[in-house]
């Protein structure tokens, strides 16, 4: 079953959460990490970038990699992301792009760039801990409700719900690509730790199906209940429905 840790606020959530992570870092220094975009997790990165630059850690050897990519957008573009991740996890932390991984979402051959990502991560030696937020929909990475609770990382075509819950970080909803490429679920059920942080009352519902409804390919983040060890970190509002 899922571990339900309730935090007083995100900023609890996140040094809770990065807590958890210099624990990894310091007895697997090498550890992979896998990382998700939004605004949720951004505490998180804070505060695990304080703790490395006070020297709680040495996180040198540690690999950052992403959980899912927009398609279509011109490399570097500021919201891809890559540039994302680049920007609020693996430059913070002091890594270079060399200690990063992610799909190509520019590649003229998705579904190749797609296999190629899930073979990398295994090759890799697979996910340590893996970070997630959770959709309003109930969605994992970009897994859209009803996605295979066995996907491996695919293309997906996003939702208005999603493109219109995104378009704040974009120009107008316009710029919002149609089509992503995410970690499939049975992807991210093979990390060795799910740890999933939600906040607000927007989620509440999420969050409530998630933990507490049947595991169902509609709410793709109810898989979590499959899984050995998975973390959900919510703040009050996001537990009011629990
Ligand atoms: C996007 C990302 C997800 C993230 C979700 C929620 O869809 N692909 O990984 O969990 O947004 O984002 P936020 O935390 O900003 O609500």
């Amino acid at each position: 079953s899922v571990e339900v840790v309730i935090v007083p606020d995100a900023v609890a959530g996140g040094e809770l959460i990065a807590e958890a992570i210099v624990t990894l870092v310091r007895r697997k220094p090498d550890a992979l990490l896998g990382v998700a975009t939004g605004s949720t997790p951004l505490p998180i990165y804070q505060a695990l970038a304080a703790k490395v630059r006070a020297g709680a850690v040495d996180a040198s050897r540690a690999r950052i990699c992403q959980l899912d990519e927009y398609v279509g957008l011109p490399t570097g573009h500021p919201e891809s992301y890559r540039s994302v991740v680049l920007r609020e996890v693996v430059e913070p932390l002091g890594l270079g792009a060399e200690s990063f991984m992610g799909p190509d979402g520019a590649a003229e051959d998705v579904p190749a760039a797609c296999a190629a990502y899930d073979r990398a991560l295994r090759e890799a030696g697979g996910v340590d801990l893996q970070l997630l937020g959770i959709g309003t929909d109930g969605h994992i990475g970009f897994n859209e409700p009803c996605s295979s609770l066995a996907s491996r990382t695919r293309i997906k075509t996003l939702t208005q719900q999603t493109r219109e819950d995104n378009a704040r970080f974009f120009d107008s909803l316009d710029e919002v690509p149609h089509h992503v490429i995410t970690q499939g679920i049975g992807t991210i059920l093979e990390a060795r730790h799910l740890v999933l942080l939600a906040t607000g009352e927007g989620k509440a519902d999420a969050v409530a199906h998630a933990v507490e409804g049947p595991v169902a390919a509609l709410v793709p983040a109810s898989a979590l209940q499959l899984h050995p060890h998975a973390t959900v970190v919510v703040d009050e509002a996001a537990a009011a429905k629990l």
